[in-house]
C-alpha cells in the first residue's frame, strides 16, 4: 500500500485547486476527447504530482482535469498506466484511490476493448455489469495498512446496480444503444489467441482488455461506487476476419467519443442527484 505516495498526491492536488471532485472519471484508450464535457476546467499534468505514474501509451494524455458537469464537481484522468508498461498493480491505481481520498464517492471506468460478444460492433458502448480478473495480479497484495480498506472486500456487486440503471437511462434519453456485458481484464500486451478468446467466451466474457478490473477492485476497497464503460473497438480475435492493430483502436475510439459524452455527460449530471 503507497499511502505516503497517496497522501502526498492528494496535498499536492489540494494545493493545486479548491476544487473536491464527487466523480472520478477514467477515460480509457482514444477517448482522451470525452474530457470536453468538463465545463471550466482546471489541468493539472500527472507530472506536477509526484507519484502519480506517466502513461507512455500513445492515446493517453496524462493530466487531471476537475472542473463541472453540470452541477456536479468532477476528477477526469485523462490517461492511465497499464501493467504492461511495467508499473506494479499498486502503481495502475494510485490515481483513483487519490480522487478517491479527495471525496470522490463515484468513480466512472472506460476503456476500449475487443467485442467477444458475436451480437457486437465496433463502436458499440457495452456497460460493465460485472468484470472477471485475469490479470494474474492484485492492487490490494501486501500489507493492508493506510486505513483504506477491509482485507477481504466484497465485489458481489462490484458495478453499481444503481449506476448502471442511471447509464441505462441516459443511454435511453440520448438515444444511444447500450450494451451490457462482463469485462474481463487481461495483461497484455500483446492481442488475444483466437483460442484465448474462446476461452474468454466460455469462461463468460463479452468483451476483453487491458485495463480497469484493478481499478474497480481499488474503488471497492475504498467503498467507492463504481460503474464502466466498455468501447468496443473491434471484433476480438478470432470473432471478426481483419488483423488487430492499435491504429484501428484509436480511429474507431475517435469516431464514438461524441455518443461517450454525450451517455457519460448525462449520467454524470444524474449522480450528482444522489444522496
Ligand atoms: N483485446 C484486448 N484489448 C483490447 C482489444 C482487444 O481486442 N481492443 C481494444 N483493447
Amino acid at each position: 500500500m503507497r499511502r505516503e505516495l497517496i497522501e502526498a498526491a492528494v496535498a499536492r492536488i489540494r494545493e493545486l485547486s479548491g476544487l473536491r471532485p464527487r466523480v472520478c472519471v477514467v477515460l480509457g484508450s482514444g477517448l482522451g476527447g470525452v474530457v470536453d464535457i468538463v465545463e471550466d476546467g482546471e489541468r493539472i499534468n500527472y507530472g506536477e504530482i509526484e507519484g502519480f505514474p506517466r502513461p507512455q501509451v500513445e492515446g493517453h494524455e496524462g493530466q487531471l482535469v476537475m472542473g463541472r458537469v453540470g452541477e456536479v464537481c468532477v476528477g477526469v484522468l485523462q490517461g492511465r498506466v497499464h501493467l504492461y508498461e511495467g508499473v506494479t498493480a499498486e502503481e495502475v491505481v494510485l490515481p483513483v484511490r487519490t480522487l478517491i481520498r479527495l471525496g470522490a464517492k463515484f468513480v466512472v471506468l472506460t476503456n476500449a476493448a475487443g467485442g467477444i460478444n458475436e451480437g457486437f460492433e465496433p463502436g458499440d458502448l457495452m456497460c460493465i455489469d460485472d468484470q472477471i480478473n485475469l490479470q494474474g495480479t492484485n492492487p490490494l497484495i501486501g500489507a493492508n495498512e493506510g486505513g483504506y480498506g477491509p482485507r477481504f472486500p466484497d465485489m458481489s456487486c462490484a458495478y453499481d446496480k444503481e449506476l448502471r440503471e442511471i447509464l441505462d437511462s441516459a443511454a435511453r434519453a440520448e438515444g444511444i444503444e447500450l450494451r451490457h456485458g462482463v469485462y474481463a481484464g487481461v495483461l497484455g500486451p500483446a492481442y488475444e489467441t483466437p483460442a484465448e478468446v474462446r476461452m474468454l467466451r466460455i469462461l463468460g466474457a463479452d468483451a476483453v482488455g487491458m485495463s480497469t478490473v484493478g481499478e474497480a477492485i481499488a474503488a471497492r476497497h475504498m467503498g467507492a461506487r463504481v460503474c464502466g464503460i466498455s468501447l468496443i473497438t473491434n471484433k476480438a480475435a478470432g470473432v471478426g476476419k481483419g488483423e488487430l492493430s492499435h491504429e484501428e483502436v484509436k480511429r474507431v475510439a475517435a469516431g464514438a467519443a461524441g455518443r461517450c459524452m454525450r451517455l457519460l455527460a448525462r449520467a454524470i449530471a444524474e449522480m450528482g442527484k444522489i444522496v
